[in-house]
Order: structure tokens, then C-alpha cells, then sequence
């Protein structure tokens, strides 16, 4: 195991992950450097090491591993909004706080919304808002997103951060289950009419909602699935419980899926980026 006295190692990643951290000399480099403080993100000596691909035929391309002080690096040049940082300091004290997406995931969603345009959204599971908030600032004025959630008492906060950012009347809310609300959505004639969709709810219906979404986005619109990665457990065999099982069975579905474009990008807990084909 390769541990520095500056970096705080999560318990995750030794646990359920170990492989993640572990280093054997052949194979991992390991540099140390200083790393400046920024906004509330703490000072640290990263020390990072790599790994190689474990076939040969990926040319000996090496691997980085992430540990605490390089997620901090991350993190230290991850933009965010005060909003979304407030909304993230509030979620923090609640139980439940894991469950938002991270700064940097809530970045590149921004991102993505931005590059295409997008004007029209979907959001399954809201939790107090950080992803459908970063979705809403980074719609146009006339964008709209429609925000699943069952759980009243977040969406409560959800709305007041909706509200401090001055994105309320972009967010449709709809209480209840996101596959009775996709349904509806779909039986009022708007199938094929979104442009971005964000599936972060109940692990096992995920692929219900992949399938509903897929009838719902555009041709050449985009569905980004959250937790693919599972906290790297649907990489460990030993990992059977359904949660883990059930994004396998996705993971295995969409990479084999013809109707879309895959890209799974090792960002937060893993976020895979389906683009619907346009045939
Ligand atoms: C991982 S959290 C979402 C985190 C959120 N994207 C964020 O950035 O803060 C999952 C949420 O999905 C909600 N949820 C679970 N099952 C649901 C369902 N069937 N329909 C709608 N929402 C659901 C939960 O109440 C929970 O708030």
C-alpha cells in the first residue's frame, strides 16, 4: 500500500477498492509535489502514481491512479458557482450529503448542456438540486428542465437554491416516480423533443429509465448515466449484491448498444455519456 502522511487516504478506497492505492514497483510511479491551497479546498502534497494497463497490446499506456491529494488537486481547479457552493455546504451537514454530485461532475454537466445548446432537460433524482442546479444556470433563459424527485423534504432545499439562483422558472418539478413522470411525458406527444437527460436515482431501474429516456431525447441528444463506476465495484467479481449487479447489466447493454454513441468517463462515481444515433 502507498500512503503519504499529508494525504488522507478514503476508507472507501481502501476498503471496497484497495487495488486502487495498492503499488508494486514494477509497475507504479509515484511522484510527490506541493500543491497551492484554493477556495475551501485543503492544502495537500499530492503524491501520484500511475499504474500501466494490464494488457500489453494498450503499448505499456500508463494509468493514473487517483488518491485524496490528487482529487484535491481536482477539486482545487474545479469552477463553481457560490450558489452551488452554498447549496453543497448546506447538503453536507445532512444525511444523505454522498449522494450529490460532485463540483467537478456538476461542471462538466454544465458543460455539456452549454456545448450543445441544449434547451430542453430531463432529470431522474434531484436530491436537494446540485446537479439540476448547475443544469438550470447553465440553460438559456427559454430552457426548461424537468426535475423527477419522490423525496419532498430535499426538494424543498432544492427549490430554495432554484429560487437564490434565479432558475426557478427553468425547473418543472414533478413529485413522485420518474418512471410515471417519463411516461407521461411520453404520452403527452414528447417523445423525440429533449436535448440532455441525467439519470441519478434508484440504481435498479436505471435501466427503465435508459430506455424511457431513449424514446424521449432527440435524435443526436444526449442521456449521461451517473454511478457507473459503482465505487469501483462492478469491476470486483466478488461484488454480487443487485445494486452492483444491476449496473453491470447496464454497463454490459449500452456498450453493446447500436442506438447509441458510448463514452464512460471516470469522473465522480463514473458517468457514462450516451449519444442517441440518428438513425
Ligand atoms: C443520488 S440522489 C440524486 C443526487 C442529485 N443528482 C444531486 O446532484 O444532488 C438520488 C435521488 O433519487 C431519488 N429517487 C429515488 N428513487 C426515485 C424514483 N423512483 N423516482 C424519482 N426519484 C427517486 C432519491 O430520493 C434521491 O434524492
Amino acid at each position: 500500500m502507498h500512503t503519504h502522511p499529508y494525504v488522507r487516504v478514503p476508507s472507501f478506497l481502501l476498503s471496497s477498492a484497495g487495488s486502487i492505492i495498492r503499488r508494486t514497483s514494477s509497475c507504479c510511479d509515484q511522484t510527490c509535489s506541493k500543491i497551492a491551497r484554493s477556495s475551501d479546498a485543503p492544502a495537500v502534497v499530492a503524491c501520484v502514481s500511475t499504474s500501466v494497463a494490464s494488457s500489453p497490446s494498450y503499448g505499456g499506456r500508463r494509468v493514473i491512479r487517483m488518491n485524496q491529494g490528487l482529487y484535491d488537486y481536482l477539486l482545487a481547479h474545479t469552477r463553481e458557482d457560490q450558489v452551488l457552493r452554498e447549496l453543497r455546504e448546506e447538503t453536507s451537514t445532512m444525511r444523505g450529503s454522498s449522494m450529490q454530485v460532485s463540483p467537478e461532475q456538476g461542471q462538466l454537466l454544465a458543460m455539456l448542456v452549454r456545448l450543445m445548446g441544449a434547451r430542453r432537460c430531463i432529470e431522474v433524482g434531484v436530491f436537494t438540486g446540485y446537479s439540476s442546479l448547475a443544469v438550470a444556470m447553465a440553460l438559456p433563459d427559454s430552457g426548461y428542465l424537468v426535475a423527477c424527485e419522490t423525496d419532498q423534504v430535499s426538494l424543498s432545499i432544492a427549490k430554495k437554491y432554484y429560487e437564490r439562483a434565479g432558475v426557478s422558472q427553468k425547473v418543472d418539478i414533478r413529485l413522485g416516480f420518474a418512471i410515471d413522470t417519463l411516461k407521461t411525458l411520453l404520452n403527452n406527444g414528447e417523445g423525440n423533443s429533449y436535448d440532455f437527460a441525467f439519470i441519478d436515482a434508484d440504481k435498479r431501474s436505471y435501466n427503465d429509465y435508459y430506455e424511457l429516456l431513449l424514446k424521449l431525447v432527440r435524435p443526436s441528444g444526449l442521456i449521461a448515466i451517473d454511478n457507473v463506476l459503482w465505487g469501483g465495484r462492478v469491476a470486483d467479481l466478488q461484488e454480487t449484491d443487485h445494486k452492483t449487479e444491476s449496473l453491470r447489466r447496464l454497463n454490459e447493454f449500452i456498450l453493446h448498444d447500436t442506438r447509441v454513441d458510448l463514452s464512460m468517463v471516470p469522473i465522480g462515481d463514473g458517468l457514462a455519456l450516451c449519444r442517441k444515433r440518428d438513425t
